[in-house]
């Protein structure tokens, strides 16, 4: 009878254990996390716990640790990194429930996470990023930025792209709504919190499709090109006929020469002398 009772508790305790929501909208602000509750029950307390890159152990943030309060002052935690950037998440809790964990976002750039914009263009999206931060001029090229990108409800952790500088992602579909994270990276290695989700729909091409154009084409060349060149193969003609313009005989032509060709032609040979050549000897006859 015992053992079944405490089954009965452990099957309900999964059971609800799923359904307590996790806290929403967690974002840093000013050196303090923040957040809000999913759900309208009291004594939900809140556990925020911090990761550096280099370890695989969650700790909890001194103060924060089952907190009924909705925000937590994190300013300790940046001496607990060689680079003064932390990874940071929260659980909530109530009674014997716990939430899974929700990892922070940051909403604007600074030390620990890279500023950027988005621009969309058809098929593809941009990531405008700055290699000109805090982190690259520390480290060099040992510290960039990775891009997570996916569609709208799809898990950002699947597909990554790495840069040093801005990121261009291409292959995305048309009118699909898509969605970047973006974290530096420290030798592979996530460093420091991820941005707040920013999502961006990719335009349609405005490009007419290839046979809109070739439709296009083919009634231009019925409707036009056809008949010109029946006209100009069959009737070149008439057409020839129509382009002649009519005949006449210019006043210039009718004139008879002036008289100074004809003086002209009987003085010439008066101008010009001549040396008569007598006689030709080739180099052979000359030997002889
Ligand atoms: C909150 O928890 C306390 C003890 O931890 C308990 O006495 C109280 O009834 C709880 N309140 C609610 C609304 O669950
Ligand atoms: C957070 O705590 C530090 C000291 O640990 C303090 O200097 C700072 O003002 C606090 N920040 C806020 C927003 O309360
Ligand atoms: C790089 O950033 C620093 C401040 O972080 C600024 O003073 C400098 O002008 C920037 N350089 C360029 C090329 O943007």
């Amino acid at each position: 009878m015992l053992f079944m009772f405490l089954c009965l508790h452990i099957v309900v305790q999964v059971v609800s254990g799923a359904k307590l929501a996790p806290p929403e909208n967690i974002h840093v602000e000013k050196g303090l996390l923040k957040w809000t509750s999913a759900s309208q029950d009291r004594n939900i307390t809140y556990t925020v716990q911090y990761r550096s890159f280099d370890n695989e152990m969650w700790t909890d943030v001194p103060g924060c640790a089952q907190t009924l309060f909705h925000f937590c002052n994190v300013t300790v935690t940046k001496a607990e990194s060689p680079h003064g950037c932390v990874m940071l998440r929260v659980q909530a809790k109530r009674g014997e429930l716990t939430s899974r964990p929700v990892k922070a976002c940051s909403r604007q750039g600074d030390s620990c996470t890279p500023e950027f914009s988005v621009t969309a263009r058809p098929g593809s999206l941009t990531v405008h990023l700055s290699r000109n931060h805090s982190m690259a001029l520390e480290h060099g090229d040992h510290a960039k930025h990775r891009v997570y990108y996916g569609k709208e409800g799809e898990s950002l952790q699947l597909k990554h792209k790495d840069g040093a500088s801005s990121v261009l992602i291409h292959n995305l579909e048309q009118g699909q709504r898509y969605c970047v994270m973006v974290q530096y990276i420290y030798y592979n290695n996530a460093i420091g919190l991820g941005s707040c989700i920013q999502c961006i729909v990719i335009p349609v091409s405005e490009n007419v499709p290839k046979d809109v154009i070739v439709a296009v084409g083919f009634v231009i060349f019925m409707v036009f090109l056809l008949p010109a060149a029946y006209i100009l193969i069959f009737q070149h003609r008439r057409i020839k006929q129509w382009l002649r313009p009519p005949y006449q005989m210019s006043d210039v032509l009718i004139q008879p020469f002036p008289e100074h060709h004809i003086l002209w032609s009987s003085s010439s040979p008066n101008e010009e002398r001549y040396d008569v050549i007598s006689s030709i000897i080739t180099e052979g006859s000359r030997k002889e």
